[in-house]
């Protein structure tokens, strides 16, 4: 991966290009992680697989061997199959060295607390995967989830991403990853939560109505981001951009 700006520098290496993440006061720092195409749509036919590169998906382990834990809406779960986090020994290694775990936990926001219980997202998982709903989920889904997984309660209709964030703070987290979708990011740049959004600009077109990397009700006022820094590689680019307020 070659870094464009601040610097200029043939081969950089993302770890360290990404290591830094400003800390937030009193909750753990959230960074935004998207794959969006030139004509700004975040998925191809449902998902947004088609849309990465080698480079891309490189980056996007890299920044899950980072984090303490990885943050999920479920129609992206769902849509993208996911599983547990898979990492390299040594990378898990490392990570234990750190006083983390050796994979992070993936946490799933979701209103309705409804999923396939038997997936690997629960069912392969080394550690206890998260899921955050809200206490108008039916009290049998919610016994459920905490069969097979830690379940937070934060707001009654709408998931509180203030509170879940100060919740998963209380559980250790110092990092959250949020890997989408542009639901949840819109409630999430709503609440003012994110600290670094991470862009992989995708050399190709798609058309359609995907949605936009942040979907739902407009900003009440535009938030001003400043350019972080620029990497490149397979015509793809590598965007980092954090709030100006940072
Ligand atoms: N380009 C990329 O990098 C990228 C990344 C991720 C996803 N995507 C694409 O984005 C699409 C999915 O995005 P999406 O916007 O349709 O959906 P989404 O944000 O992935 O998921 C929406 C669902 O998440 C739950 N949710 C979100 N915010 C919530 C809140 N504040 N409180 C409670 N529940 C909340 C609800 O789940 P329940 O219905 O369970 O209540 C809601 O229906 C897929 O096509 C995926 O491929 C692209």
């Amino acid at each position: 991966m070659r870094m464009l700006f601040p610097d200029w520098a043939e081969a950089v290496d993302p770890a360290q290009v990404y290591a830094d993440l400003p800390r937030a006061n009193g909750r753990p720092s959230v960074r935004l992680n998207m794959i969006v195409s030139v004509d700004g749509g975040t998925s191809w036919n449902g998902v947004s697989g088609a849309l990465g590169g080698p480079a891309d998906k490189a980056l996007f382990q890299v920044l899950r061997s980072i984090t303490d834990v990885v943050l999920v809406a479920s129609g992206t779960m769902k849509a993208e199959q996911y599983g547990p986090a898979v990492l390299p020994q040594a990378t898990q290694d490392a990570r234990r060295q750190r006083g983390q775990t050796a994979v992070p936990p993936i946490a799933v926001v979701s209103r309705t607390c409804r999923f396939d219980w038997k997936a690997p997202f629960f069912t392969a998982a080394t550690g206890r995967p998260i899921v955050i709903t809200v206490s108008d989920a039916d009290a049998a889904d919610r016994a459920r989830a905490a069969e097979v997984a830690e379940v937070i309660v934060a707001g009654a209709h709408d998931v509180d991403l203030a509170r879940a964030m100060h919740e998963l703070g209380a559980r250790g987290a110092r990092t959250v990853l949020a890997e989408g979708g542009p639901t949840l990011n819109g409630d999430l740049a709503r609440a003012r939560l994110l600290d670094e959004l991470c862009v992989t600009l995708s050399p190709l077109l798609a058309s359609g109505d995907a949605k936009r990397i942040i979907a739902g009700s407009t900003l009440d006022e535009l938030e001003r981001l400043r350019l972080r820094s620029v990497c490149g590689e397979d015509d793809y680019l590598f965007l980092r951009y954090r709030p100006a307020k940072i």
